[in-house]
């Protein structure tokens, strides 16, 4: 009989999580959309003719069906950056990684859990520059409602999208920033929610408007989905508290300034508590590369805030004093001084560590022989590489469809744990010493690291300064890892422990590593699959800065990735 009860409250106990465990299905049509900006009419490609695209709001728990029905012209597929894809890395979207494209005509269900992470997180498409224009919030709340907040309830929470926009078809942008070997691509314009804002030509009209209240406090759900560059973030009259990062919840942090790199989130808490009135927000570049600087977009894209019941608005709103585009300092202070919040029941950074990486990354060359297009110049083209391999996509099939079919030839599981060679890494003699030479060049290869499930990796992250020292941000799909430490020059192994933080780091999905410097991350490997790891610059993603994690299953039913769906796309 007490039998008969303890299954009976477990059935209840389960319906009852099933019924908090919600779906959310929707339809993202790929399609044309017509625009206008900076004075020019463009035929783009979006979701649901929408840029940015819909903003996906679930709570933590639930299940996400989006039905992805390609009707443009390219090859599509769509990540869900951040969401851990826990057992089901077939959603995870990055092209030719984890599937392949969608092509022009066809579709594809992405159905994935949302399980242990909330904020604000966001999609966009993973296959060429298209996430330019194909991107959208993604926004998750506690299930038990605002009051699980671990902090006061906002009034209101407002997605703040910022974008990047070329006057161009940006599938060619990319085609001739590969063609011209340097990369050079620099946008026209930055947005707020697609909209670039009264700095630009034509654009008077085209500023994003947020009304407030005084005293009451906004919750900006601010997402970075420009292409290459990092951006600072202000609003004239207003501080911030930092809540999240990267949908996992920080201690509360003030500042005045965000500093945001593609790929990254921040959730910041404003009060509306200065005199009612007109204030503008702004956005403009963090450059980190050492000079001389290549061509960059130094524009300003800006939204305005406006108070409501406001008799004294004044016509011309007041402006925020942003940070000077290279204030490497600012940049530093902002991303080095986040902590995690720790909560009961959430997992802790690793204390004991079972496979150690030391990754240098950045630019490099690529021997003519193979990139035969781009050789026409003195040293061969630019490319950019993890451990001196540049990595390559495969053709034929997808990396996790080559992996759970076995089927063998279509990469290789030799990414070394080290570079090939430690050297000055962050000094630009590198540049010029001829008997450095050698150092200079990455093949292009398609190599991974095999893991073994639950396995407890640290990894050094090390920018060199082969062609230049660079802020790159780097995003680990399947994962948020801890943020122990980060500096400038060389890492020193014992110096640099000594700084770790192993008591409340904070989590990331992405990672600013510091600009001629390097940063150390731990992350369990409890997710089987493949998951990329790659700089969030999409200039730098085809020139290789990439490397890809292998999880094995683990042991028990629930450590097994699952089949690939009936309708997984086929190459
Ligand atoms: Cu947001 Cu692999 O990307």
């Amino acid at each position: 009989m007490a039998r008969f009860f303890l299954i009976l409250a477990f059935a209840l106990a389960s319906v009852g999580s099933l019924a908090l465990a919600g779906l959310v299905e929707r339809t993202f049509r790929v399609g044309k959309m017509n625009i206008s900006r900076l004075c020019e009419k463009r035929v783009i490609a979006a979701v649901n003719g929408q840029m940015p695209g819909p903003t996906l709001e679930v709570l933590e728990g639930d299940t996400v069906e989006v039905h992805v029905i390609n009707e443009s012209p390219y090859n599509i597929t769509i990540h869900w950056h951040g969401v851990f894809q826990r057992l089901s890395a077939w959603a995870d979207g990055p092209d030719m990684i984890t599937q392949c494209p969608i092509r022009p005509g066809n579709s594809y269900t992405y159905k994935f859990n949302i399980i242990g992470q909330e904020g604000t997180l966001w999609w966009h498409a993973h296959v060429s520059f298209l996430r330019a224009t194909i991107y959208g919030a993604l926004v998750i709340r506690p299930r038990r409602g605002a009051k699980a907040y671990p902090f006061p309830k906002p009034d209101r929470e407002v997605p703040i999208l910022l974008g990047e926009w070329w006057n161009a078809n940006v599938v060619n942008v990319e085609k001739e920033a590969l063609l011209s070997g340097n990369g050079a691509n620099k946008s026209d314009a930055y947005t707020i929610n697609g909209k670039p804002g009264d700095l630009y030509n034509c654009s008077s009209k085209e500023i994003y408007k947020l009304k407030v209240e005084s005293g009451k406090t906004y919750m900006l759900r601010i997402i970075n989905a420009a292409l290459n560059n990092q951006l600072f973030f202000k609003v004239a009259g207003h501080g911030f508290t930092v809540v999240a990062a990267d949908a996992a919840y920080t201690k509360p942090y003030k500042t005045d300034v965000i500093v945001i790199a593609p790929g990254q989130s921040i959730d910041a808490l404003m009060i509306a508590d200065a005199p009612p009135a007109l204030y503008y927000m702004a956005a403009q570049l963090y450059q980190s590369i050492s000079p001389p600087f290549p061509p960059f977009d130094n524009t300003t894209t800006r939204g305005v805030l406006e108070y409501k019941y406001s008799h004294v608005q004044s016509p011309h709103p007041q402006m925020p004093e942003m940070p000077a585009f290279n204030n490497t300092a600012t940049a530093h202070r902002f991303y080095t001084n986040l902590t995690g919040l720790l909560m009961p029941g959430k997992p802790t950074v690793p204390l004991e560590i079972d496979t150690h990486m030391f990754i240098t990354f950045g630019l490099g060359i690529d021997p003519c022989q193979t990139n035969q297009v781009t050789c026409n110049r003195t040293r061969g083209a630019t490319v950019a590489s993890m451990n001196n391999v540049s990595f390559r996509n495969p053709t034929k099939m997808s990396l996790l469809e080559a992996r759970y079919k076995n089927v063998k030839g279509i990469y290789a599981e030799d990414f070394p744990n080290k570079p090939p060679l430690f050297f000055d890494f962050t000094n630009a003699s590198v540049n010029t010493d001829p008997t450095l030479a050698p150092l200079l060049f990455a093949p292009k290869e398609t190599k991974v690291k095999r893991l073994k499930y639950n396995s407890r990796v640290e990894m050094v992250l090390q920018n060199t300064a082969i062609i230049s020292n660079e802020n790159h941000p780097l995003h680990l799909h399947g994962y948020n890892f801890y943020v122990l430490a980060q500096g400038f020059g060389n890492y020193n192994k014992s110096m640099a422990e000594q700084s770790y933080n192993l008591v409340d780091p904070h989590e990331r999905n992405t990672i600013a590593v510091p600009t001629g410097g390097w940063a150390a991350i731990r992350f369990v490997a409890n997710n089987p699959g493949v998951w990329i790891m790659h700089c969030h610059f999409d200039i730098h993603l085809p020139l290789g800065l990439a490397t890809v994690f292998e999880v094995e299953n683990g042991p028990t039913p629930d450590s097994i990735l699952l089949p690939p769906p009936m309708d997984f796309p086929q190459c």
